[in-house]
């Protein structure tokens, strides 16, 4: 079942925090702007968008960033959605690799459960100065494992020159949180 089948037959779903930072909240700043990658159904989103962050959030399934609309539109907030296949990379940092001086900086930027490692210069490069990068993915450390998995590591490995703050691996996901300096 792809992801749209998925969320046509989901439903709305609760704002609420990335996982890793269910406990942390206070991490997050209350102004600044925000980008959610691959949103799914943008309940992160619109929580950081009721925390006050201007807030962009991606994803290639328009059935998900439909109801991403619904609870933005309940909550009483505003969020650009924007439909687009992250295998080309950010939609508005596509002409700017690495990200330029031109394209968007932000304050937080949440990537929770995609993993595309081609993609972490961009996260990382994307960053404020200050910024937090908070990333989740599947991993093989308490797994099975799989092609889709991150092996041991990947995570610090790949964002280690950020100020890292959480660097957390079992259960099958691997967590990341860490701050631009
Ligand atoms: C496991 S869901 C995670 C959704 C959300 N981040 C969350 O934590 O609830 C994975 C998401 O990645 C999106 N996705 C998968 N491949 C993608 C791609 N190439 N471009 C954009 N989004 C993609 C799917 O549409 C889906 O919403």
């Amino acid at each position: 079942m792809d992801w749209d089948e998925r969320y046509a037959r989901s439903g709305i779903g609760r704002p609420g925090p990335p996982s890793v930072l269910v406990g942390r909240e206070d991490l997050v700043p209350t102004t600044g702007r925000a980008l959610d990658v691959a949103c799914g159904r943008g309940t992160v989103a619109v929580w950081l968008a009721r925390r006050g962050l201007a807030v962009d959030a991606v994803d290639a399934a328009p059935a998900g960033l439909a109801l991403g609309r619904e609870l933005a539109a309940e909550e009483g907030v505003e969020v650009a959605w924007h439909e687009a296949d992250l295998d080309s990379g950010l939609p508005f940092t596509a002409l700017h690799h690495p990200p330029s001086l031109h394209a968007p900086r932000y304050d937080v930027v949440v990537c929770q459960r995609f993993r595309d490692p081609l993609l972490y210069p961009t996260l990382a490069g994307v960053l404020a100065p200050g910024g937090l990068l908070v990333i989740t993915v599947l991993s093989s450390v308490g797994d099975t494992g799989g092609r889709f998995r991150a092996g041991p590591g990947e995570l610090a490995g790949a964002f280690g020159h950020l100020d890292v703050i959480v660097d957390e691996e079992g259960g099958g996901e691997a967590h990341l949180v860490a701050r631009r300096g």
